[in-house]
């Protein structure tokens, strides 16, 4: 098979795009966590960002970058467009989602039920590849429906990568498009880590990730004794403290804070600056709800929280800053 270089090195470590949760906001917070973790959007499509008026969507503070821009469509020129958008405005990659199974995606040709066409995905991939610089990811499934063995998962990877996809991102579960609720489409088919592997062992010049039901850094670094990269998704907002020692233990950097209260501290300023545009400071703080998960305040300080998140104007961030400081003092004292 011959193809281009894969374009920019592989992140090892990254949190999945999340309709509803990984907004602006979201980022930020898990900034306060993890500097080097690859950040994704939301998945955007194309039409939402000429048409619809989001391209309020694009936007992010300098501090979330590394950043990928997960797009949702199947008109390469369009995609291509929007890749085209994304590489200006100082995004880092461009992604394009394979792997959802809403009923909204079924209805355009888009998001899993893609893994059936993979000519088009690969059209799409070419389009945007060539529009911009930037390495063009793709997020799919390890199958849909009836097209769910790892020869037809290889077959789709080998189609698109020759269109000169730069990294795969497989959600190591099947997805079935008729029947399964998006929901239970995340837990229902049963995880099939080996046939990524064996994806990687068989494509190795391929970079790699894989994806589904991983939720501590133990369980990252054993996969990646097997594939390039590893991303996980309902645990960075269950359990976002599993990513405060990602830095060092994935990355051999340092941690930017030491403790649950020093990271809801350090987001007190961006709060501020928020409240200061109008953002009602729920938007902000509901992605601190799970920071003290399984602890013993964790009751208490998500009902702190929630009675932030209705507060009005600077008052929030001075109170978030308070609570944060009081459970700093607890800890040290
Ligand atoms: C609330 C929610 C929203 C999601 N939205 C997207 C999305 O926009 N694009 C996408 O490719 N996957 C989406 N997914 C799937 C995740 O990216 C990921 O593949 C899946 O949750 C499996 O990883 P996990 O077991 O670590 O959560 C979503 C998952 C959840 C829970």
């Amino acid at each position: 098979m011959t193809r281009a270089a894969p374009r920019g090195t592989t992140t090892p470590l990254s949190i999945a795009p999340m309709m509803d949760y990984t907004d602006r906001h979201f980022r930020v917070v898990m900034r306060a966590l993890t500097r080097k973790t690859l950040l994704y959007s939301e998945m955007i499509t194309p039409q939402a960002i000429f048409w619809g008026g989001r391209v309020d969507l694009l936007r992010y503070d300098p501090i979330e970058k590394p950043l990928a821009l997960q797009l949702g469509g199947d008109d390469p020129a369009l995609l291509a467009r929007a890749a085209r958008l994304a590489e200006e405005l100082g995004w880092d990659e461009v992604n394009l989602n394979v792997g959802c199974p809403s009923d909204k995606v079924r209805r355009g040709r888009f998001g899993a039920s893609l893994m059936a066409h993979p000519e088009v995905v690969a059209e799409a991939v070419a389009a945007m590849r060539q529009a911009v610089q930037i390495p063009v990811t793709v997020k799919h499934r390890i199958g849909i429906d009836d097209l769910d063995r790892y020869e037809d998962m290889l077959a789709f990877v080998d189609h698109v990568a020759a269109a000169g996809a730069d990294r795969f991102t497989v959600h190591a579960r099947k997805a079935w498009l008729n029947g399964l609720s998006p929901k239970d489409n995340r837990t229902k088919p049963p995880l099939r880590y080996p046939e990524v592997y064996r994806l990687k062992a068989e494509r190795s010049a391929l970079p790699i990730e894989i994806n589904g039901g991983i939720r501590t850094l133990s369980e990252v670094e054993a996969h990646l004794g097997h594939v390039d990269a590893v991303m996980i998704g309902r645990a960075a907002y269950e359990t976002p403290w599993v990513f405060a020692d990602a830095d060092r233990r994935v990355f051999g950097a340092h941690n930017p804070v030491a403790s649950r209260g020093e990271a809801a501290l350090a987001v007190v300023g961006y709060l501020a600056r928020q409240l200061d545009e109008g953002i009602r400071p729920h938007h902000v703080v509901r992605h601190l709800l799970g920071l003290f998960h399984a602890t013993p305040i964790s009751r208490a300080w998500k009902q702190g929280i929630a009675a932030i998140g209705q507060m009005r104007g600077p008052e929030a961030a001075r109170a978030l800053e308070i609570m944060a400081s009081r459970v700093i003092e607890r800890q040290a004292a």
